[in-house]
């Protein structure tokens, strides 16, 4: 069975961009992948958490995993720094990839621009992210567009190293969805929604209320102009709900936009708020149901299954590269 890896960091609030860009692939593919999903602790570490928030987030996010309908039994879900292999690779990788990549990397140019202290792991990222793939053979990586740049970068490592060392890692493909990759921010579509927005207004969240839902879809920025059609250039605001809600009903988005032309701006917001709550109060139940012992189980069977794999490739690295096996 082939295989299929993703990830999540556990900062801040998880919310519906993240949900229709990778965790909704994550639920539709379990069925008929080997799959491994986790929670990237240590790559939340990149930038200052406060470490009590940060065990409650991760905790959070594998009830979510959960709630979304991973089922245990056919997946593996497990926290990143629970199994050291993936630390351990992500140093062996390091030393095979070049500074001007890493620099070259959009996401870390984002995220270090304007600060004054920038932590070498956010610089190093990307090969922890590597470490997470290649440990696995994994075969295939649903994730949203904003990944696929460290995606392209880790397909060259593990071509880099089988060239070195002997075929070794599956070079991995990323799972872009047509539809959803870039879901957009509800008060700047054109910035993509975002975790570490500092306006909450911006995304919606997976546990957020129904009444804070339709308040934050109503109030989202469209335009002066009055007509709904899809046109992402000009019209990015509507483009995007529109998007949102044919992702969350199933509906083609030609028929979407069907459905709502000649009518008012009013009316597809409120109706996108029902659908988005019905889906998310479904969630938010069965995340209200799960016990925290549960989840804590569940995330320990999880490293368990997920050390096995991670630590025979390791093994093999280790071994390609040079260094002395202890037994
Ligand atoms: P993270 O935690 O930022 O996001 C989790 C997933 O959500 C996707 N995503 C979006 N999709 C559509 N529209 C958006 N606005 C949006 N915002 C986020 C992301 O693309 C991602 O798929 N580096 C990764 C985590 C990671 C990982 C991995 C992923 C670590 N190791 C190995 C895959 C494989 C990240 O920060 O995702």
């Amino acid at each position: 069975m082939k295989r299929v890896f993703s990830g999540v960091q556990p900062t801040g609030d998880i919310h519906i961009g993240n949900y229709l860009g990778a965790m909704r692939q994550f639920v539709a593919l379990q069925d008929d992948y080997e799959c491994f999903f986790c929670a990237v602790d240590l790559h939340a570490l990149t930038v200052p958490q406060d470490p009590k928030v940060l065990k409650e987030k991760t905790i959070e996010l594998a009830a979510l995993y959960l709630a979304i309908g991973l089922d245990p039994k056919k997946v593996t879900i497990f926290i990143q720094s629970h199994v050291p292999a993936h630390a351990e690779l992500a140093w062996l990788l390091q030393c095979i990839t070049y500074f001007g990549e890493l620099s070259r990397m959009t996401q870390f140019k984002d995220k270090s621009k304007g600060k004054e202290s920038v932590s070498v792991g956010l610089f190093t990222y990307p090969d922890l992210m590597a470490a997470d793939i290649l440990l696995y053979n994994t075969h295939y990586v649903p994730v949203g567009e904003d990944q696929k740049q460290h995606l392209e970068l880790t397909r060259d490592i593990a071509q880099r190293f089988n060239n070195r060392f002997g075929e070794t890692f599956v070079v991995p493909e990323p799972m872009i969805l047509k539809l959803g990759a870039r879901i957009m921010s509800l008060t700047d579509p054109t910035k993509k929604m975002s975790k570490s927005d500092s306006d909450p207004n911006n995304r919606i969240n997976l546990l957020d209320e129904p009444s804070v839902i339709k308040k934050k879809i109503m109030r989202a920025v469209t335009d002066s102009e009055t007509e709904i059609r899809l046109d992402w250039e000009n019209k990015p605001g509507v483009s995007n709900l529109l998007t949102i809600y044919s992702l969350f009903t199933g509906m083609e988005i030609e028929e979407v936009v069907n459905k709502f032309k000649g009518q008012g701006y009013g009316t597809l917001k409120k109706e996108l708020a029902e659908v988005v709550i019905d889906k998310l109060t479904v969630i938010q139940k069965n995340y209200k149901d799960l016990s925290r012992d549960y989840v804590l189980k569940v995330l320990k069977e999880g490293a368990e299954r997920a050390q096995a794999v991670a630590e025979k490739t390791l093994k093999e690295v280790k071994e390609k590269m040079g260094l002395i096996l202890k037994d």
